[in-house]
């Protein structure tokens, strides 16, 4: 297809299209003899993708990150715009429930209040922006299922990982064709564990690369480009949510928005099961990295200031708080799972 009639098929302009291959985001091929640009079906993909981005407001810098494999297939291309399109929606969705709550504050004619609630709402959109991938999980994708096998001589922070990931199988009682969504899938370590019994496994992960290779090992997951803030899920639709060794990429503010979310999408009776890096509470937290102080061992301290591991108590007082029934367990010093039902 040649520029204008990509431009009318995608119902854009051909400058628009021009934009965006000078910036590097698409390359159609040229014919050489006289300088016509071809777009494959590939390409109208992309472009598509990268109209939908710019038009939730996306900057061109940060979708050409995202797009950064110009060899994503259709499918990729549609779970990216899926991705980002649940991101906007949870974003009106506060924007609408921030409203209402201004038209009823609005009757006592509470300034103060009113102006509370935006404040609110401006934090919240930062926080569920703000989330950025730190540690290159695309990255790591490759290797990663051999680097959680090795030991690290003085800090294993992969000590108790297949012990957890069997616990949380053991705890999530689950029917045949239930929905189990496994968060921070990874290579799908945890969420493959699901797929004997005849379960419907979702795989969700920020990671591209991640996803990619969890659907290589197990074609039977479907695997979704999404965010703990923002999942790719429609309401109560998932009978169960598991997710291990991810939650602590998320800050303590973040880790609330994320159960929030798991709540929205969880049906009634459903379960959560979550494997982490965590303490007990803040006393255990501050014992263990005393501890690790006294054995002289900066590596652990580091590792542990690197990441955001939870304090058990406070996930739990959040689940408490919405009618879940929870258990806990903790393995070792910085390991531990929550389980809760609702
Ligand atoms: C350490 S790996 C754990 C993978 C797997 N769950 C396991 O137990 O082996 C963390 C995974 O969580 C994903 N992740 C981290 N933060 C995330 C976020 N905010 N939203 C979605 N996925 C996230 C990463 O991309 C990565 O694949």
């Amino acid at each position: 297809m040649k520029i204008n009639e990509a431009a009318k098929y995608l119902n854009t302009t051909p400058k628009t299209i021009r934009f965006y291959e000078q910036k590097g985001l698409i390359e159609p091929t040229k014919d050489e003899t006289n300088q016509y640009r071809y777009f494959s079906e590939n390409d109208l993909y992309r472009i598509s993708t990268i109209l939908a981005l710019r038009e939730i407001g996306i900057s061109v810098s940060d979708i050409k990150s995202i797009l950064e494999n110009p060899n994503l297939t259709s499918n990729q291309y549609l779970d990216i715009q899926r991705s980002a399109l649940f991101e906007q929606w949870i974003e009106m969705r506060d924007m609408i429930e921030t409203i209402d709550q201004m038209l009823s504050q609005s009757k006592s004619n509470s300034f103060e209040e009113i102006h509370h609630l935006a404040s609110h709402l401006k934090n919240l959109k930062g926080v569920r922006r703000k989330w950025q991938d730190r540690w290159n999980f695309d990255a790591q994708a490759i290797d990663y299922d051999e680097n959680i096998k090795k030991e690290g001589h003085v800090f294993n922070v992969h000590e108790g990982y297949d012990e957890a990931l069997a616990k949380v199988k053991e705890k999530v009682r689950l029917q045949t064709g239930d929905t189990v969504v496994d968060i921070g899938i990874g290579t799908g370590n945890l969420g493959s564990q699901f797929l004997s019994e005849g379960q419907k496994v979702i795989g969700v992960d920020q990671s591209e690369n991640m996803l990619m290779k969890c659907k290589e090992k197990h074609p039977e997951i479907e695997t979704r480009k999404g965010h703990f803030l923002a999942l790719p899920l429609l309401d109560l639709s998932a009978d169960a949510i598991v997710s291990s060794y991810a939650l602590h990429h998320l800050t303590d503010d973040e880790k609330l928005l994320a159960l929030e979310e798991m709540d929205r999408v969880l049906k009634p009776n459903g379960q959560i099961c979550i494997a982490d890096l965590m303490f007990e509470d803040d006393k255990h937290r501050k014992r263990v990295l005393k501890n690790f102080e006294k054995a002289g061992n900066q590596l652990a301290i580091d590792c542990i200031l690197d990441e955001y591991y939870a304090n058990k108590s406070t996930l739990v007082d959040w689940l408490e708080g919405k009618g879940y029934q929870v258990e806990t367990i903790q393995f070792n010093v910085i390991l531990g799972l929550i389980y809760a039902k609702n």
